[in-house]
């Protein structure tokens, strides 16, 4: 089963790599310091999800006239902005500078006739468009432009790091590759607000937010879409519209907790997503799990998406991790090539198990940036000094409050190099005491462990939780062994580094590609010294200059 798993996993990595999944670019920079005032989150999110509203997805004919199609289009109002992508055929994403332009175009489209078949006739935002007179049309054809969704394959990755200037440089290139497009993030919150419109036939003021990598920046080509169902907004209009003597309350029906609430919820949306959620296909009700969801492949945009309901402190952890990635550049481009290194030697797996999540990789390296000196990143707790009276938020008795306005946060005098913080970070966790200490970045050092899990990283706003309880010992050893073996790497590396021309690969190149590591000749590959060695090699290293007051257990 694990052989499996292993070849699974393998696999996945490389349709990650060749570029079958989506891509996505967020537009925040990289390499320099970006000093332009940055919007907070709440903002971008309320931009993003109303633009969405006004966006349709169109499944086109595979050969179409772009001019004709939007003036077809134009008749219903004036479009904002477009653009076209291949997946099993041609979509179109199109955004009116206007809703009522959506309703328009809803009320000029039929429910096809599908001969023997028989058509639910739900009206939604996604489309098919056919041509009434191929014939002409194709005479006219212009080429259409499509949006670029793919990841590179491995081979592109192989030469653009090979060919980067410096090991910084390499870092930045995997980040400027595999993060989200400007067209993959605009198709994410399209899916979210599609989803809403069904959702909508049973709570008219919902909304489906997205979460996750999606939202915080970290996300990588092809990352799943997490989402939630947003039904606070219902309580919050009605609180508003309470005045006077009376206070008005709706019927309803009660049922034991929370939690079978969240059940009913989702399972109806769940049945209602399967049997007329347009390109919605493989629903699964998972309603038992911890966090209940509702899990199914939405076709016209390639996501693996996770429906969940009352999930609003996992959009706060959203919010600060967005934060920690606009504080400092480096922080994406960090955590980018930790999350490609530990994909490529199956560390991470879009299948449930064991293994270590992206999650709990990027806490890791946020926590590591607390502890450089001076400290890249702040703390959690020392965000929350910052916050006013508008920050303050308690969600289910937790408090979530932290200071919301980037610009409030004073940037970090830290100018030390990716090469020198990827180098460290190995070095960090290859001698981090996980048997006995806990990663905590709200207070930004080690705690002691407050239960036995082999790894232990306390979730940041409900505290008594581990957001990596999921993880084995074997599967922590085997982090543990590879982080230190990349540190070696890395440490000879700067010793003796191949020359670009030489075609070797070097940097970041020789700890991620799988198969530039299998590449690598049997004669070196036998002079690899075992993880043991490797440690003894890391402590010499240490001690003949390097302070390092950290790494002291968990050998
Ligand atoms: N989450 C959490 N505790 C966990 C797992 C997840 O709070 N133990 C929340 C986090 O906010 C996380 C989100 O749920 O960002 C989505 O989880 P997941 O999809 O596993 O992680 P992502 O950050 O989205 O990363 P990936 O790109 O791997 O999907
Ligand atoms: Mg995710």
């Amino acid at each position: 089963c694990f052989i499996l798993l292993t070849v699974l996993n393998k696999i996945s990595l490389i349709a990650d790599l060749q570029g079958l999944e989506q891509a996505g670019v967020l537009s925040l920079c990289v390499g320099s310091e970006d000093r332009t005032p940055k919007k907070r989150f709440s903002e971008l999110q309320n931009e993003r999800r109303e633009q969405a509203q006004r966006t349709v997805l169109i499944h086109c004919p595979n050969k179409i006239n772009e001019k004709k199609f939007l003036k077809f289009l134009s008749q219903h109002g004036p479009i904002n902005t477009h653009f076209f992508y291949e997946s099993f055929g041609l979509y179109a994403v199109v955004e009116f500078c206007q809703k009522e332009s959506v309703t328009s175009l809803q009320n000029i489209t039929r429910t096809p006739s599908l001969g023997p078949e028989a058509a639910i006739p739900f009206k939604s935002r996604y489309f098919n468009l056919k041509l009434r007179n191929s014939v002409n049309q194709t005479s006219e054809l212009s080429s259409i432009q499509c949006s670029n969704q793919s990841s590179p394959s491995s081979k592109k990755l192989y030469q653009l790091l090979c060919c980067a200037e410096s090991v910084d440089d390499q870092l930045n290139t995997l980040l400027r590759e595999f993060q989200l497009t400007e067209e993959n993030t605009r198709l994410r919150y399209l899916t979210c607000s599609l989803i809403e419109d069904v959702a909508a036939a049973y709570f008219p003021d919902c909304a489906v937010r997205p979460f996750g990598s999606s939202v915080n920046s970290f996300g990588k080509l092809g990352c799943d879409l997490d989402m939630f169902l947003d039904l606070d907004e219902i309580g919050k209009f009605t609180a508003q519209k309470t005045s006077g003597n009376f206070l008005m309350e709706f019927q309803v029906k009660n049922v034991p907790s929370e939690r079978v609430a969240t059940q009913k919820i989702l399972s109806v949306i769940g049945e209602c997503l399967d049997q007329f959620g347009p390109g919605c296909v493989g629903v699964q009700r998972i309603l038992n799990a911890r966090c209940p969801l509702v899990r199914f492949s939405h076709q016209a945009s390639g996501f693996q998406c996770d429906l969940t309901a009352n999930n609003r402190i996992a959009l706060k952890s959203s919010e600060l991790l967005y934060m920690y990635g606009a504080l400092d550049s480096r922080v994406r481009a960090l955590v980018f090539s930790v999350r490609c290194w530990a994909r490529a030697h199956s560390l991470t797996s879009s299948i449930p198990g064991a293994w270590i999540t992206n999650f709990s990789l990027t806490m890791m390296v946020i926590f590591f940036l607390q502890r450089r000196s001076p400290p890249i990143l702040p703390t959690l707790d020392y965000l929350k000094t910052l916050a006013d009276a508008e920050d303050k938020c308690i969600i289910e008795g937790h408090n979530c409050t932290f200071v919301r306005d980037l610009n409030r946060i004073k940037p970090s005098g830290n100018t030390e190099t990716l090469e020198l913080l990827l180098k460290e970070f190995f070095e960090y966790f290859g001698n981090f005491a996980f048997n006995k200490n806990s990663i905590n970045i709200r207070q930004g050092r080690e705690q002691n462990k407050p239960e036995s899990s082999p790894l232990h990283i306390q979730n940041p706003f409900e505290t008594s939780l581990n957001i990596s309880k999921n993880v084995s010992q074997s599967q922590l050893q085997k982090f543990v062994d590879l982080a230190r073996e990349s540190a070696w790497i890395l440490h000879q590396e700067g010793k003796d580094r191949p020359s670009p021309s030489s075609n070797q690969p070097w940097g970041l190149a020789a700890l991620l590609l799988p198969s530039v590591t299998n590449n690598v000749p049997l004669s070196k590959k036998k002079k690899k010294p075992a993880s043991e060695r490797i440690k003894n090699l890391l402590d010499s290293i240490k001690s003949s200059g390097a302070e390092n007051s950290i790494a002291t257990n968990g050998r």
